[in-house]
């Protein structure tokens, strides 16, 4: 029996309410070929001390989904819909020089590639310590104080040495651990991080994100990770969400998404990751067909058309998001949702 979900993941988890309620956030990006919904309806809430990995195939909205948030746009031609409650206040209602004021302080964002988010010609210990003297109007010195014990919290270790060293003194995994100094250096509450480790090799990746999750347990940060990788987000996250096309398909506890998968996607994305699917007879399952164009969706559920257990009723009506009858807290949208449990990948996976 599944029981209709409520419209919002997270929010009976505690009897306050969460530092993150994201409600029916919908955004549009409008460009020559018409208007591009890239974030369709998205919903969940998201405690401090939490973090939460969006997992999903290229294109599928996740950064869109991060710049709504920040209200960090790539295009001026953006229509914005729903509700983002940061804090009790509605992001999507304040002005811009509201939001910027948040920027950096209360909310910090980590990109993908620190080379292109890093100043090139300024020492990294500045980089850090800027934010502390601009937004915080730190004293020069409180500020380098500052820097180095950010420096340090990001796992530098000889944190006062390379404090003067150039981004391109340092390694890649190094660099990112400077990005996330830079965004922890003013306490924020709240951090995005669009594909923090993409490019890094395996292990540096692995360490980062056992930081980024430490950071977030012990100072009550909420973190939203952007990854394509599955095996990432189960290694480091507390929650999953599964986005395809604009929408959030699977929600829930990374053991339950992972170990239990119900979404015919979220089950075809974790058969097709090479390093969770780590049995000997393991075959590699990519994914058939292509991602939807998003300006070309039917009424169906959108992965529909390279779902073999589609049957008309998916083509035709779309399914909403509901609870998982084993766990209230799991919510998928699926016709015909897988029923066995990946427990292998759960055992392999999830710590
Ligand atoms: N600047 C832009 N203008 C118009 N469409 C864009 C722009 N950036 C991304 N898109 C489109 O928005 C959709 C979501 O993209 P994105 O959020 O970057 O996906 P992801 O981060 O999951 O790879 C894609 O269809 C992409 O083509
Ligand atoms: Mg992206």
């Amino acid at each position: 029996m599944k029981a209709r979900a409520a419209t919002s993941f997270g929010e009976d988890a505690t009897s306050s309410a969460p530092l993150l309620r994201v409600r029916s956030l919908t955004t549009s990006y409008v460009g020559e070929r018409g208007s591009l919904r890239v974030v369709d309806d998205v919903s969940f809430s998201l405690e401090g001390g939490k973090v939460l990995s969006v997992v999903g195939e290229s294109g599928s909205g996740k950064t869109a989904l991060c710049r709504s948030i920040m209200r960090l746009f790539p295009t001026s031609k953006v229509h914005v819909d729903g509700q983002v409650i940061f804090d009790d206040q509605q992001l999507l209602e304040l002005d811009d020089l509201e939001m910027s004021e948040l920027w950096g302080t209360r909310i910090a964002m980590v990109f993908q590639d620190p080379m292109s988010s890093l100043n090139p010609v300024m020492r990294v210990g500045n980089q850090v310590a800027e934010g502390p003297r601009r937004r915080l109007h730190m004293a020069r010195s409180a500020a380098k104080e500052r820097a180095i014990s950010a420096l340090k919290s990001a796992g530098i270790a000889d944190a006062k040495q390379r404090y003067s060293r150039y981004p391109h003194e340092l390694s890649g995994g190094l660099r990112q651990r400077v990005a996330i100094a830079i965004a922890i250096a003013n306490g924020p509450k709240l951090i995005l991080a669009d594909e923090p480790t993409t490019g890094l090799d395996v292990t540096v990746q692995a360490q980062i994100l056992s930081l980024v999750n430490q950071l977030s347990h012990s100072a009550g940060i909420a973190v939203i990770m952007v990854t394509h990788d599955l095996a990432v987000a189960a290694s480091a996250s507390d929650d999953i969400a599964v986005m395809y096309a604009g929408r959030v398909v699977e929600i829930g506890p990374a053991r339950e998404v992972i170990g239990h998968p119900r979404m015919r996607y979220t089950e075809a994305l974790l058969l097709a990751s090479p390093r969770l699917y780590q049995t000997p007879h393991a075959r590699l399952n990519a994914i058939a067909g292509r991602p939807p164009d998003p300006l070309d969706l039917g009424p169906g559920c959108a992965f529909s058309p390279r779902c073999p257990h589609a049957d008309s009723r998916c083509f035709e009506e779309r399914p909403e998001l509901t609870a998982s009858s084993e766990d209230q807290r799991h919510l998928y949208a699926c016709w015909h949702p897988a029923s066995a449990a990946l427990d292998e990948f759960a055992k392999l996976a999830v710590k």
